[in-house]
């Protein structure tokens, strides 16, 4: 052991986006010695992606709004496949968090009266994301880093954690390595909270960074813990298309909340056809409907009218896109477009909008005041995750715990925009409460010589290979099957071709050489990752595969309706000796005063 760095922590959060700094907040003020370990620069996190706002029903714009609203929306968009009680408690807890981030010194746009201002999104009945222009989950990190950075907490910036170590059925460690000098490190711990984030980077098109190489969920079920509905992928519908380079790069959905329309090349709002039947009824069904509900909006008064269509789920978004440009009736460079400029001022949508307005112009030279932007969907965020218990956020394996985005079981199929960021101020504080209360009920489990030894020597591997493999190419490869086979609509064809190919790819992962040393080696870390790729994506694929019906974030061209028999199960994978095992498990039941929410 001594070759290696050793620390030692009651409470150990790997991943420093929003959820690991919630919960590391929570577990330093609890009295637990608390490490967070971060892959990247703190402060650089998925959680920025979440632009437009935090979801909360804060009924600041419109006292129609409550709890029971918000409990309702975030059902129905995942079309009732959440855990009901993550679902009731992250509706109930949100107005708090929200509230308690003001007090640690976050700047939110506000009301005349002075009020936190919401703005509208997808699924959401009414006005209810608190904001800062359209840099929301920014605003909400910086808070959290504050915070966390002044009441102790230590934390660990470019170490990329690689195994769990478990003794006795009980979390007692992680062991992993320092990017810069390549050194391998050992966290013995007793409590551990995965604060990983997603998977994107299986995906060739998406608006997650180098980071999201599905760590958390290939840790937690290497380690025997359970993962619950991966086959349910968000794409958000606005990314952006061109140029190449920024292919994927997220558009808000703010865009949208703020009145912007979507069209085809022939100028349609094509989304007034494409509203689902479970949706119908919710949404304007005309131009001078939607147009009165967008004057309301903009004069600061509750809207009578529906809303517009642009505002349904992101899964049906999506899907709508998709089809227009399969249509031939997309734009030039293979999205829609996306027109805020003939319903704004431009004065508005710089004050509003000000990261859009710069990010077109820098890096499309696009005015957005003028000109409408060209949009297309981009793979955003996994609804799916390690499975979890909805009070503590404790996984399958006692001393581990999970929240943020690589915890499952929220947001059933499809996600609500802005719930993400009231999701991971929600579950973070409550696994840094509970990892944290128990670490100081027990000891430090024992951590294996000779398992580090042999973790360590296998992470060596790819400098020893003779194969030749470049983990680049195997990389790219995999996201362009991910993007092609298992995309926004799948076969039951394709998501076979998908797994022939992961195998393939999986021998050639074997095969990756890497030249140079440990200290700072991206095609080192790459040939690493990729492990973690290859089997959530496998994952991720045979969930698809066994799902046989269309419903939210997961569309099977071969199954296009949602079925009711599957409708009342979640899908949970673990790996087993000889391979990865779905198992269909049934929903748990709902109390009837929520059932009855829901039918309202
Ligand atoms: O569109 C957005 O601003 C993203 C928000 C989210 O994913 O929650």
């Amino acid at each position: 052991m001594s070759k290696y760095q050793t620390h030692q922590y009651d409470v150990v959060i790997v991943g420093a986006g929003g959820a690991g700094l919630r919960a590391a907040i929570e577990a330093s003020a609890a009295g637990a010695k608390t490490a967070l370990v971060c892959k990247s620069l703190l402060g650089k996190a998925h959680t920025v992606m979440a632009e437009g706002g935090v979801a909360a029903a804060l009924a600041n714009l419109d006292d129609r709004d409550k709890w029971e609203v918000h409990f309702r929306d975030t059902m129905k968009g995942g079309k009732y496949l959440n855990q009901w009680r993550m679902a009731q408690l992250h509706a109930m807890e949100a107005p708090q968090r929200v509230r308690e981030l003001e007090e640690w010194g976050a700047v939110f746009d506000r009301t005349k009266d002075g009020r936190m201002m919401q703005r509208n999104f997808g699924g959401h009945s009414y006005a209810r994301l608190a904001h800062v222009g359209d840099r929301t989950g920014l605003e909400l990190i910086r808070t959290l880093q504050d915070r966390g950075v002044h009441q102790g907490i230590d934390v660990f910036m470019e170490y990329t954690m690689r195994s769990l170590l478990v003794d006795k059925g009980r979390v007692a460690g992680c062991f992993g390595y320092e990017r810069e000098s390549g050194r391998f490190v050992v966290f013995q711990t007793k409590s551990i909270v995965l604060a990983t984030g997603g998977i994107g980077r299986c995906w060739e098109i998406t608006s997650n960074s180098w980071e999201y190489t599905a760590d958390g969920h290939a840790m937690a079920m290497w380690a025997g813990a359970d993962l619950i509905d991966m086959e349910f992928i968000q794409f958000h519908p606005t990314g952006m298309v061109w140029p190449p380079s920024v292919k994927g790069t997220l558009i808000t959905e703010g865009v949208r909340g703020e009145g912007g329309v979507l069209k085809n090349k022939d100028g349609e709002r094509f989304m007034f056809d494409n509203v689902p039947e479970m949706f119908q009824g919710d949404y304007a069904e005309t131009q001078e409907e939607a147009t009165q509900w967008v004057n309301s909006v903009i004069a600061g008064e509750k809207p009578q009218a529906r809303r517009p269509p642009e505002l349904l789920t992101r899964d049906v978004v999506a899907r709508a896109i998709r089809r227009e440009v399969r249509a031939g009736r997309g734009s030039p460079h293979g999205g829609v477009f996306l027109d805020i400029a003939s319903r704004r001022s431009a004065d508005e949508i710089k004050k509003k909008l000000p990261s859009m307005y710069h990010q077109f112009k820098e890096l499309a030279d696009v005015d957005i005041t003028t000109d409408p932007m060209e949009v297309g969907p981009t793979c955003h965020y996994t609804m799916g995750g390690v499975r979890v218990d909805p009070e503590t956020q404790e996984t399958t394996i006692p001393g581990l715990y999970a929240c943020g985005e690589v915890a499952g079981g929220m947001h059933g199929s499809n996600r609500l925009g802005g719930n993400s960021l009231s999701d991971l101020l929600v579950f973070g504080k409550r696994a840094g409460e509970f990892a944290s209360k128990s670490a100081l009920e027990h000891d430090h489990g024992a951590v294996d010589d000779s398992e580090i030894e042999s973790l360590a020597h296998d992470a060596q591997k790819p400098f020893g290979n003779e194969g030749g493999e470049n983990p680049f190419a195997v990389h790219e490869e995999l996201r362009s099957t991910m993007q092609n086979l298992v995309g926004i609509v799948r076969t039951k064809d394709d998501l076979e071709q998908a797994l022939g190919k992961i195998e393939e790819l999986r021998e050639r992962a074997g095969r990756v050489t890497v030249t140079g040393n440990m200290q700072f080696n991206p095609g080192w870390h790459l040939a690493l990752d990729l492990w973690n790729m290859l089997d959530i994506s496998e994952v991720v694929t045979r969930a698809a595969l066994t799902r046989e019906e269309s419903r939210g974030g997961h569309t099977r061209e071969d199954f296009p309706d949602s079925d009711s028999d599957w409708g009342k199960f979640n899908q949970v994978a673990r790996q087993r000796e000889d391979g990865i095992e779905v198992e269909k498990v049934p929903l748990p039941e709902i109390p009837a005063e929520l059932k009855q929410l829901l039918e309202d």
